[in-house]
């Protein structure tokens, strides 16, 4: 069964109606699907049958506890940025020896915590960053494994803002200095020489640079090898990206596989894959309801209860995501531009949509299961909204809305 599809008019997840979900829980609402969930993760899973491999969920793309929950219970591995995002794995019940921990700014602190926990491996960014690690490794008395993430200097052919393996790019390692990197590594002590790293960008729908990458740092696993450096595991990273409109088509998955286990041959080494949005995108929807229309001139409005704050992507990247009735209902169709209540242009979801709808009527924001609830804010003093958890005929509340008391109750008058 799909995650989200129409029956009678109705738009559905498993046996449960957003109507009744949003009548129950209030808008606006994030509604998830356990089942597309650990779909999207079989994919990989299944891909990858047979060759040994990791599946490391990127938390970063929805850290709601619930998910990494399932996640955690279908034994994945996760790939954190944080030590927030390690604390939430490891409340989630995921295993420290399946974690590994990515980002260009990791302190000091983060470091310890990594180490405590005895995670897997750090995907290091930096000569700076092996340094580093190296001391504060060595302070704790233990040995850090790491990887290094390498900038391979190829175009994902994505949005410029979610492109991270350009030159350009603060990202990774460049591939001269990566070879003194690993030479060093090698001479330090309390550092362990694990693998090679890479994620090149987000939302990526071809193979191509897949296979760039991958060639690239497979060279140099070889080239390594030959200087007496033996590297046990291969992190592709991240991207695999999703359908949001009909003129797009998300990667496909199984040929991803191949390629990149054509790419290794024979070499003993174990697959990590960083995947996020793949993982819990699709398996995502934002419910809002509409509660004014207006019209300037001819450009015509629907002012919905989400807002920029709720889900940034249509403001920040130009995102387009599909948006639909929740109810198929009898009304005129119009052409909107669907905004939300904050005083910003950039307060959008969708620009010029095509939609059936009166006040008062439940909208649908599509694919937004990954980077929505998690980039959302507080902007214009509006709390966080709920999160629900769909499985089969059941919904759990897996993340309450915040109230406006909260959200002020750090701060302070002054003395
Ligand atoms: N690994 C690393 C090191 C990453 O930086 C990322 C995402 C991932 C894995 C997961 O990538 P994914 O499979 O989800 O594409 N907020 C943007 C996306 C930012 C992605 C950041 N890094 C958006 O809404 O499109």
């Amino acid at each position: 069964m799909t995650a989200f599809y129409r029956d009678n008019g109705s738009l559905m997840s498993d046996q449960l109606s957003l109507t009744a979900l949003a009548e129950e829980y209030g808008t606006p609402l994030y509604v998830y699907n356990r089942g597309a969930i650990e779909s999207a993760w079989q994919e990989f899973s299944k891909s990858l049958a047979g060759h040994p491999h990791l599946i490391c969920y990127a938390v970063k793309a929805n850290s709601n506890l619930a998910v990494l929950d399932a996640l955690a219970r279908l034994g994945s591995g996760f790939d954190i940025v944080s030590e927030g995002e390690l604390k939430r794995v490891l409340a989630a019940g995921g295993r420290p020896e399946k974690i590994v921990f990515s980002g260009v700014g990791k302190t000091a602190r983060e470091m310890e915590a990594g180490l405590d926990a005895g995670i897997r491996c750090f995907n290091v960014e930096s000569p700076s960053e092996l340094e580093r690690l190296a001391t504060v490794a060595s302070a704790h008395g233990s040995k850090a494994n790491i990887s290094l993430r390498i900038n391979p200097d190829v175009d994902a052919q994505t949005h410029p803002y979610i492109s991270t393996g350009l030159k350009e790019n603060k990202f990774g390692i460049g591939m001269d200095e990566a070879m003194t990197t690993y030479r060093r590594a090698a001479e330090l002590e309390s550092i362990e020489v694990h693998g090679i790293d890479c994620h090149i960008g987000s939302q990526l729908t071809k193979l191509e640079p897949y296979a760039d990458a991958v060639k690239l740092l497979i060279e140099m696993v070889d080239k390594l090898a030959e200087e007496g450096i033996v590297l046990s595991h291969i992190d592709v990273g991240g991207g695999q990206g999703i359908q949001y409109s009909e003129e797009e088509s998300s990667l496909d998955v199984a040929a991803w596989a191949t390629c990149i286990r054509e790419a290794i041959g024979e070499r003993d080494l174990e697959i990590l894959v960083e995947p996020g949005r793949y993982i819990v995108g699709p398996a995502g929807v934002l419910v809002t309801q509409v509660e004014y229309l207006k019209s300037n001139e001819d450009r015509h409005f629907a002012v919905v209860d989400a807002a920029m704050n709720d889900l940034i992507r249509p403001a920040l990247y130009s995102a387009w995501q599909a948006i639909e009735p929740v109810e198929t209902l009898d009304r005129t169709t119009e052409t909107y531009d669907v905004v939300g209540p904050i005083c910003e242009s950039a307060d959008f979801l969708g620009k010029q949509r095509e939609l059936a709808i009166a006040e008062n009527d439940l909208l649908c924001v599509r694919s937004a299961g990954a980077y929505a609830s998690v980039m959302s804010s507080n902007y214009n003093t509006r709390p966080r909204v709920a999160e629900v958890m769909v499985d089969g005929d059941k919904s759990h509340l897996v993340c309450a809305r915040e109230n406006v008391d909260e959200l002020f109750a750090r701060e302070s008058l002054l003395p």
